[in-house]
């Protein structure tokens, strides 16, 4: 998206223009020209400037849209244009208009974010899963211009684009269908976006993995010989020697079939979503490295696949872990948690994270109590949790915590290992505590993206197919972590 700014809305065409207005706006915002056919819809009840919503219109023969808030300039929230500008750009997409100018009118919320998320969302609009189509059409949206008296903007529109860049890799690795995005495409692609954006990448094959002792890990991918395993390590260093090293953990199953707890067909068709959690760390180190964000991270993603074959691992199995804790198997399709606990033990034990926070497609009960609309997260420290949590708003990622009550400690016991990898119900909080006891003394925070990684259907300020959900959230951490 090429992104430049005028200070007169009449000076140059445009394919079509947009003005955003709150529900308080003043008659002098509206152009002279609207006004007549503004006031026949609302005779009609077919239209009302002050509900949100976007509405198209013609001036002197070219497309203008009244876009409203719906909301008086005190009671607006980002999200609120989160929302709007998205319902804008899929209009604009629609219609295949390649150059758009925006004006905020009488602007109450803070004018450099909202211009970094009008720049996002733009960004983002040019993004579809179209490459297997025969027929598909290439996205023609690009330049948007933002009319504005002053023009120190540019460092926050930067912002959104490189936040809108780092969603649209993250977007792409999950939709790419699994029998494409395998760990070894996966691994590559996190080279890639390594290289070109300044982190560095190393991939470990099975014998380093077997030599680091991670069985719980192995055990999942064992099912898995053809397209086998591969342990991504990202680091990015922004900060001096002696600062904290700030651990992510991103579940990367690159296919997720249950194993012999095998999933039903409608519960198996998407589950090239699995590695959702791992898109989130890879995209955010992206972001991370591209805004040169002074602070040291490094991700961790235990990449492969959970099939079933004569090599699979079995229900009923006891594993070692790492950390040299055991886990019954009461369910191979718990097998995210199997990869993760040994992710985390590595990231603790050999690349001396201080803290992690883990990003998981993790459970179909995160879900059913949230729908579509948030992640279910998990932590063992207040504070920590506030900072993830302050992050993940100013993200525009909604999260909700969950508790872990003195009640459900028994449930992830087992009595003929140390732990089971299918508590049950609470089937979220007792997935997140199996993960707990492997964190060791550090702060953590797990987020259960089951609810959010991958849409059916549009939601909020998404499309249908992978969101990218997490990308923004690891980078609004690092930011406010940066020294
Ligand atoms: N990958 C799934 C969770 C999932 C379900 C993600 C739906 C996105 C949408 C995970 O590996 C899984 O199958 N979890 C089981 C755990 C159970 C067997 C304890 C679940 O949620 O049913
Ligand atoms: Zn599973
Ligand atoms: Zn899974």
């Amino acid at each position: 998206m090429n992104v430049n700014f005028n200070r007169n809305v009449n000076s140059s065409n445009y394919d079509a223009k947009a003005i955003i207005i709150y529900k308080d706006y003043s008659d002098d915002m509206i152009p002279v020209g609207l006004k007549g056919q503004i006031e026949t819809l609302e005779k009609r009840d077919a239209f009302k400037l002050t509900s949100f919503g976007i509405r198209k219109f013609y001036l002197e023969e070219r497309p203008y849209y009244i876009c409203s808030m719906g909301k008086t300039k005190e009671e607006a929230t980002f999200d609120d244009l989160r929302f709007l500008s998205h319902k804008l750009f899929v209009e604009v997409k629609k219609e295949r208009y390649s150059t758009l100018a925006v004006k905020l009118e009488a602007y109450g919320l803070c004018k450099h974010k909202s211009y970094q998320i009008i720049s996002e969302l733009a960004t983002l609009s040019q993004y579809t899963f179209n490459w297997f189509k025969s027929d598909k059409k290439d996205n023609v949206f690009e330049e948007l211009t933002i009319i504005d008296e002053e023009s120190d903007y540019k460092s926050h529109v930067e912002e959104g684009m490189i936040l809108a860049n780092a969603q649209k890799s993250a977007r792409y690795l999950v939709d790419e269908p699994a029998n494409i995005m395998t760990p070894t495409l996966l691994a590559q692609k996190a080279k890639e976006y390594g290289d070109k954006y300044g982190f560095d990448v190393d991939i470990f094959e099975e014998d380093v993995v077997k030599e680091l002792g991670m069985k719980s890990y192995l055990a999942v991918s064992q099912g898995s010989k053809k397209n086998s395993l591969r342990l991504i390590v990202m680091r990015y260093r922004g900060a001096g020697e002696d600062d904290p090293v700030y651990g992510l953990v991103g579940k990367g199953l690159c296919y997720d079939s249950g194993g012999y707890s095998l999933k039903p067909t409608n519960g198996m068709v998407t589950m090239k979503l699995d590695m959702g959690g791992s898109a989130a760390v890879i995209g955010g180190m992206q972001a991370i490295a591209a805004a040169k964000l002074k602070v040291n991270v490094t991700a961790v993603v235990a990449a492969c696949q959970n099939l079933i074959g004569p090599d699979a691992y079995y229900p009923g199995d006891i594993l070692e872990t790492m950390n040299g804790k055991t886990v019954f198997v009461g369910n191979t399709d718990a097998e995210g948690r199997l990869t993760l606990i040994d992710a985390i033990t590595y990231i603790i034990r050999k690349e001396n994270a201080s803290s992690i926070i883990d990003f998981a497609t993790l459970t179909g009960a995160a879900v059913a109590a949230f729908g579509n609309a948030c992640a279910a997260t998990v932590s063992n420290n207040d504070s920590f949790y506030k900072e993830y949590e302050e992050a993940a708003k100013n993200a525009g990622e909604k999260v909700w915590r969950l508790p872990i009550f003195p009640e459900y400690k028994e449930l992830i016991k087992h009595k003929e290992a140390d732990l089971t990898n299918s508590a049950g119900s609470p089937g979220t909080i007792t997935a997140g505590m199996f993960l707990g006891e492997f964190v060791e003394d550090k702060p953590w925070v797990h987020v259960d993206i089951a609810p959010t990684a991958f849409l059916s259907k549009p939601l909020g300020y998404y499309d249908d197919g992978a969101t990218g959900y997490g990308v923004k959230s690891c980078y609004e951490f690092m930011k406010a972590k940066q020294k």
